[in-house]
C-alpha cells in the first residue's frame, strides 16, 4: 500500500506545490476545458500537480494513457491519450515513449506492457484493481474449457495476463459482438463479465454464449425499476448505458456502448438531456465540450479508477516506482490473445 505521509514528504523535497493562483491564472488553457466542472479554488491546488507533472513527462520521454473514466484534472490535465479500453491497448502498441504511465487500473497496464514490454509502465497505485479482473483466475478458464469442450474462450480485457494467456482471444466492451459472432464455434465461452456476456448473447443470437458469474461492482448496482422510474419522470432524457450493465438495464435504455461509445453517442445525438448509466466522470469530461446537454440522474464511482490521483502519478513518474512486470512466458501467451483481437477489431473496422 502506498504510504501517503511518505509520497508527500518526498514530493516536497523537490517540487513547489503549494496552491497558486497566479499559476492557475497561467494555466487557463487547461482550466477551459473542465471549468464547469473543476472550481477555480480547486485549480488552484491542481495547477502545481499538473505543470510538475506535464514538464516531467518531457524528461523522461513518457506519455500517460488515461481512461474515460479518469477525473477532469487528469483527463484534461495530463493525460496524452484518453479513451476506452480498446482505444488506450491499440495506442500502447503505437508510442514511441520509453514511459508508460497508465492512468487506469491494474489491467491496463499489464495489457500495455504485454504489447510493449520493452517499454517502462508505470502504475500510480497498484491496488487500483478491478472486480471483474478479480473474479476469475486461470484455473477458472480450465474449468470452463473442460465443461465446454472444443468452445473458444474470448475474455474480457479486465482480467490478469494469466487469464489471458489461457484464453484464446480478448475482447472489450466495443467489439465483444463482433468478436463473438466472428468465432468459427456455436458455443462460445465469455468470461468473466456475465453481463456483458447476456448482453452479446442477447445482439448475437446465433451463437450459444456460456459464461463466467464475474460482475462490474459500478455497473451491476444499476436496476431497470430506477431506470424506467426516471423516465417516468424525465421523459426527454435519453439514458445511456454500458454494456456491464444487466441486460434488463441495457433494455430499459436508449443507447448502449462502451465508454468512447457513449461519449460519441452523446456528441452526435447532443440530446438536451442524458444519463450516462456509467462511472461519473464520464459525464464530467465532456460537461465543458458539450455544455448545450444537461446529464441528470444517477452516477456510480468506481473506487479502483478514483484511487488514481495528480499526486500519484507524479511520484509514479519522480520515482519511477509501480513499474508493472509480467512473467515472459505468461506475457508472450497473452499478447497472443489480446493481438488476435486489435487484429481482428482492425479486419472489422473497429
Ligand atoms: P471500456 O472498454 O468501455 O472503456 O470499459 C472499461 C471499464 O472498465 C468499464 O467499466
Ligand atoms: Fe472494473 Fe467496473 Fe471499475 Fe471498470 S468500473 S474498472 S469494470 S470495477
Amino acid at each position: 500500500m502506498l504510504d501517503l505521509t511518505h509520497v508527500r514528504t518526498i514530493l516536497s523535497e523537490h517540487y513547489d506545490l503549494a496552491p497558486s493562483q497566479e499559476l492557475a491564472d497561467s494555466m487557463q488553457d487547461i482550466y477551459e476545458k473542465m471549468d464547469r466542472v473543476v472550481t477555480p479554488y480547486d485549480f488552484v491546488i491542481y495547477a502545481p500537480y499538473i505543470k510538475a507533472i506535464n514538464e516531467l513527462k518531457k524528461t523522461r520521454n513518457a506519455v500517460i494513457l488515461g481512461h474515460n473514466y479518469m477525473t477532469p484534472e487528469i483527463f484534461h490535465g495530463v493525460s496524452d491519450f484518453v479513451g476506452d479500453s480498446l482505444q488506450l491497448a491499440q495506442k500502447a502498441t503505437e508510442v514511441e515513449a520509453d514511459v508508460i504511465v497508465q492512468a487506469g487500473v491494474h489491467f491496463m497496464a499489464e495489457t500495455s506492457k504485454i504489447l510493449s514490454p520493452e517499454k517502462i509502465v508505470l502504475m500510480p497505485d497498484m491496488e487500483a484493481g478491478c472486480s471483474l479482473a478479480e473474479s476469475i483466475t486461470a484455473d477458472g478458464i480450465e474449468e470452463m474449457r473442460a465443461k465446454y469442450p472444443g468452445a473458444p474462450v474470448v475474455s474480457y480485457v479486465n482480467t490478469t495476463a494469466e487469464v489471458k494467456a489461457a484464453s484464446d482471444i480478448c475482447c472489450t466492451s466495443s467489439n465483444a459482438a463482433q468478436i463473438v459472432a466472428a468465432m468459427d464455434s456455436d458455443t462460445v465461452i465469455m468470461t468473466p463479465d456475465q453481463y456483458l456476456a447476456q448482453n452479446v448473447a442477447n445482439d448475437v443470437p446465433q451463437k450459444n454464449v456460456v459464461y463466467w458469474p464475474g460482475s462490474c461492482i459500478v455497473h451491476e448496482q444499476y436496476t431497470a425499476e430506477d431506470l424506467n422510474e426516471f423516465r417516468k419522470y424525465n421523459p426527454e432524457t435519453k439514458i445511456i448505458a454500458h454494456p456491464e450493465c444487466p441486460p434488463s438495464v441495457v433494455e430499459a435504455s436508449d443507447f448502449s456502448g462502451s465508454t468512447s461509445g457513449i461519449l460519441k453517442y452523446v456528441h452526435d445525438n447532443k440530446p438536451k438531456q442524458a444519463m450516462l448509466v456509467t462511472e461519473c466522470s464520464m459525464a464530467s469530461n465532456i460537461a465543458d465540450e458539450l455544455p448545450e446537454v444537461k446529464f441528470l440522474g444517477p452516477c456510480n464511482m468506481c473506487p479502483y479508477m478514483k484511487k488514481i490521483t495528480l499526486e500519484k502519478i507524479l511520484y509514479a513518474l519522480h520515482t519511477m516506482e509501480g513499474q508493472v512486470e509480467v512473467d515472459p512466458v505468461v506475457s508472450e501467451k497473452a499478447r497472443k490473445s489480446v493481438e488476435a483481437m486489435i487484429d481482428l477489431s482492425r479486419k472489422l473496422g473497429i
